[in-house]
């Protein structure tokens, strides 16, 4: 089968979460003048791709993803020009750079949104989604109703997150035609491409039916709408198809079976997506009811299903941790007793399987959850709004919410880089961070990685050269050898001949097993611990979360 090749699907992509990566001007929250400084930095970590979260003008009620302005920069971060050096100093060290569109919705002091509210005739009414009358049981993502009365012209309009974030009316061309040319201005501007967020929600069912009974609350019976195709397709063939860019959209609700739909090569609409299926869930009822994490059976079928469902046709995408997710070293690793090698197994695992991998900022030192003992502490949206729902006004028990809160609020992954030992990490010189750092940075930062030839750090750089160096680790055909074992994750990838073996023991225990095809010879090509290169064996015994990979013939 012929492989389409690009560069995106080469790439490793890093997430920078602007108001958490690096502070240049004392001021306690992060900027771009602290990510200029830190690029060396990020391509000497072998980065090719930085997937900037939002750096628009703002009032931060949702952290950035509540756009006041598109086309200028959120104050804390700095301004256009420093934006401009940024991407230029980018640009310069061969690295590419993709910004957030967030078009689902917008925030309520956008100047578009202050004109729809002021009258039913105003030329931006129709830019938002207003209703005489609350016509459905819909809820926000982040609490409460996903409609509110706007005094000033007595309708309801729909935002699926806060009311500060009201929905944009995609049904309209004027505004879809305003969309475009925002993007062009960015790509003009040399951005290379765009991560979308929640794109799958933008169309809506203009029904507005309410849930259906049996599946009350679920959020993602709103995506999929019925022309979102349509709008993909246009804003491809608009925009997208005229740039040579990188796309991904945040897929809440896509399944397996609906991905090429989205990025099946004839569709013309993205280039990947990411999925949920194994992220934390996000409805209220986890912050009392927080599910069990994955096993390593289901995470392994999840992928193999996305795999599979992607194919040659579509590109799958390779996470296990963003801004709103909690650690992934928290969730899947030991930081603990096995903090290096689980945090190497995850890197390696991330770095070999089929799609793109995107890391996120921190993880690639393992910084974990943070552990905070307060509700006061934390500064995300979701997290206070569901305390007020269900703590102040139900009466849930605010240990047990505090405790799920430790496990899965998005604030974890959002605590500020860890430099070095420094006062805040060596993130900020302010007295007080926007965020409390966590305070394993003593242990956990940068520096003292860069100084230790074992560290994870220094492991997750090894991982990416060979992953770009070695085509079958990216192009190459996945096979799970073991789809059944909760404990090992046992994978060949295959290309053109050459056929890597990858190993990871997810437990804390020694696994033993054998490799039932035949193995002629191997070559070790990266492994988290020490051990033999025993040439012709077929048989393994993995440490506790020891990762290896070797190239079979
Ligand atoms: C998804 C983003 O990743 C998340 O951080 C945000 O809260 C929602 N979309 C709303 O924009």
């Amino acid at each position: 089968m012929k492989i389409n090749k690009s560069w995106w699907k080469e790439a490793v992509v890093y997430q920078v979460y602007p108001r958490s990566f690096k502070d240049s001007n004392a001021d306690g929250i992060g900027d771009l003048k602290g990510i200029t400084s830190k690029l060396d930095y990020l391509q000497n970590l072998g980065i090719d791709v930085i997937w900037l979260s939002p750096h628009f003008k703002s009032p931060n009620v949702d952290n950035g993803y509540d756009i006041s302005d598109y086309q200028s920069i959120m104050e804390d971060f700095g301004t256009m020009e420093d934006f401009n050096e940024m991407l230029s100093e980018i640009h310069q060290r061969g690295m590419k750079l993709i910004i957030d569109l967030v078009v689902n919705h917008s925030s309520d002091e956008h100047f578009w949104f202050q004109e729809s509210r002021k009258s039913k005739d105003n030329p931006y009414r129709d830019f938002y989604i207003w209703k005489p009358n609350q016509p459905n049981d819909w809820i926000s993502f982040f609490s409460g109703s996903a409609w509110d009365l706007d005094e000033i012209t007595n309708e309801y309009y729909l935002h699926l997150f806060v009311k500060k974030q009201p929905d944009l009316n995609w049904e309209n061309p004027v505004l879809r035609q305003e969309i475009y040319k925002m993007m062009k201005f960015w790509l003009d501007k040399g951005v290379n491409g765009f991560r979308m967020d929640v794109i799958s929600l933008i169309s809506k069912d203009l029904n507005y039916p309410n849930f259906p009974e049996d599946r009350f609350g679920d959020l993602s019976f709103y995506a999929n709408g019925p022309k979102v195709h349509d709008y993909l397709q246009e804003m491809n063939q608009e925009v997208l198809s005229k740039y040579d860019c990188m796309t991904v959209g945040e897929a809440f609700g896509v399944s397996a079976e609906q991905a090429n739909l989205y990025v099946g090569k004839e569709r013309k609409e993205l280039n990947m997506i990411y999925h949920f299926d194994h992220a934390v869930p996000r409805d209220e009822n986890c912050f009392i009811d927080p599910k069990p994490e994955f096993t390593l059976t289901e995470l392994k079928q999840i992928f193999s299903k996305w795999d599979v469902a992607t194919g040659n046709d579509g590109w799958n995408t390779v996470y296990f941790g963003n801004h709103d997710n909690a650690r992934m070293l928290s969730r899947f690793g030991d930081i603990n007793q096995y903090f290096q090698e689980s945090a190497k197994m995850l890197a390696t695992v991330l770095l070999t399987l089929r799609g793109t991998p995107y890391l996120y900022q921190g993880d690639e030192i393992g910084m974990s959850n943070a552990n905070f003992q307060e509700v006061s502490a934390y500064n995300d949206v979701q997290v206070l709004n569901a305390y007020k729902t269900l703590v102040e006004t139900q009466k849930h028990n605010k240990e047990a919410f505090l405790a799920a809160c430790n496990k899965i609020a998005r604030d974890h992954a959002r605590t500020p880089m860890q430099w070095n030992s420094a006062q805040n990490a060596g993130f900020s010189t302010a007295e007080k961070t926007w965020l409390k750092v966590n305070q394993n940075y003593q242990k956990i930062n940068v520096e003292a990685q860069e100084k230790d030839e074992n560290s994870v750090l220094n492991y997750y750089k090894k991982m990416i050269q060979l992953r770009k160096n070695t085509p079958a680790l990216i192009y190459g055909e996945y096979q799970d050898l073991r789809p059944d074992c909760n404990n090992i994750w046992l994978y060949t990838r295959t290309y053109e001949g050459e056929k890597i073996l990858v190993m990871n023991n997810f437990t804390n225990q020694n696994q033993e097993f054998e490799i039932d095809f035949l193995i002629n010879t191997k070559e070790l090509l990266l492994a988290n611990l020490e051990n033999e290169n025993d040439v012709f064996n077929q048989k393994f015994v993995l440490k506790p979360y020891e990762s290896r990979v070797y190239l079979v013939w």
